[in-house]
């Protein structure tokens, strides 16, 4: 990357709940990076000419990889396309970025890890996916490390937004309308604000070149709660807001009561030392989040 001179970033998949956060980050530090966005019918990363053809009329220093196929289960009857999108698309990304010295900030998932460790992940954990999307995410890694050496994945979980589907979303719009919602508590993980995930990849994204080794980083939001605590704080908060007219209760159940077509992990934490310790202490309390996001339903925001 070109030191002395502002960074040019581009961020491919920008209307996901990422690519939106990156957006809003920009706005605010228009100082410190010169972004470009492009979404789905501006950049369909599966197609390689298109890629080489945008890096070659703009060259960036550093491309962040916000686009996925992130349906999980629906994956398991689109494999071929969560395979396009999630493992080979990454491919062609470090294909173009290798060759242009480009630094590539690929994202990934705590779903390629299986869950049965009893504490939380590191990146030198063997992965061993439980579904379908997983796998296509752990394939994903895979042909971004062979294609490019440097390139950054940061393994993320639980995200969550003002926009898109999620599960505050998810909580907020069934909590207006029941009284008792049944939500799984033996599986256990970090809740991820996308705003906090947008910024330590911004803060990525300005590292000097050379800085940061590639390869795989954690970054998953804190404390580690299970989805029914989660669910609790949600709803608790939700209605403080005015946002339901009444709590639900929420009652525990577990996984194997839930009809899921995939499985899913029971232990998604991930231990996020090693991006601390070359980046410092990072936002990544996923209450500050919870509230960003109320607030902004709250306002009349999507
Ligand atoms: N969401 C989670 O809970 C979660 C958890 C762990 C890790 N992650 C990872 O975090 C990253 C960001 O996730 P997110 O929640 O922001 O995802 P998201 O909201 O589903 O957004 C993904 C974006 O990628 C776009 N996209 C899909 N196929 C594309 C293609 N061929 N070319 C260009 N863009 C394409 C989608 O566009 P369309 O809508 O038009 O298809 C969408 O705007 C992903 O790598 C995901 O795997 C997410």
């Amino acid at each position: 990357m070109r030191q002395a001179e502002t960074p040019r970033i581009l961020v491919v998949g920008a209307d996901g709940q990422l690519g939106r956060s990156l957006r809003m980050l920009a706005g605010l530090r228009p100082h410190e990076a010169h972004y470009a966005f492009l979404s789905r019918p501006q950049l369909d990363i599966t197609q390689a000419k298109a890629i080489s053809a945008w890096l070659d009329a703009h060259p960036v220093d550093c491309l962040i990889n916000a686009a996925a196929y992130t349906a999980v289960d629906r994956a398991a009857t689109e494999p071929a396309r969560a395979h396009a999108i999630n493992a080979h698309a990454p491919g062609l990304l470090a294909q173009a970025c290798t060759a242009r010295g480009t630094r590539l900030l690929h994202v990934s998932t705590d779903y390629v890890f299986d869950g049965r460790l009893d504490r939380p992940y590191r990146e030198d954990d063997p992965v061993a996916p439980l579904n379908t999307y997983g796998r296509s995410k752990q394939a994903g890694e895979q042909a971004v490390q062979a294609a490019d050496p440097h390139a950054i994945i940061v393994r993320t979980s639980w995200v969550f937004s003002a926009w898109g589907s999620n599960f505050v979303r998810t909580m907020v719009h069934l909590g207006a309308q029941r009284d008792t919602l049944r939500v799984i508590h033996d599986q256990v993980g970090g809740p991820t604000w996308a705003g906090h995930l947008a910024l330590a990849l911004h803060t990525l994204a300005l590292q000097p070149t050379g800085s940061v080794p590639g390869g795989p980083y954690h970054f998953g939001g804190q404390p580690w709660v299970s989805w029914h605590e989660f669910a609790q704080e949600i709803l608790a908060r939700a209605h403080a807001r005015g946002l339901i007219a009444q709590r639900p209760r929420v009652e525990a159940i577990v996984a194997a009561d839930w009809p899921s077509p995939e499985p899913r992990p029971a232990n998604g934490r991930l231990d996020c030392t090693r991006l601390e310790a070359l980046l410092g202490p990072l936002e990544r309390d996923w209450r500050i989040g919870l509230d960003q996001v109320l607030d902004a339903w709250q306002a009349g925001q999507p």
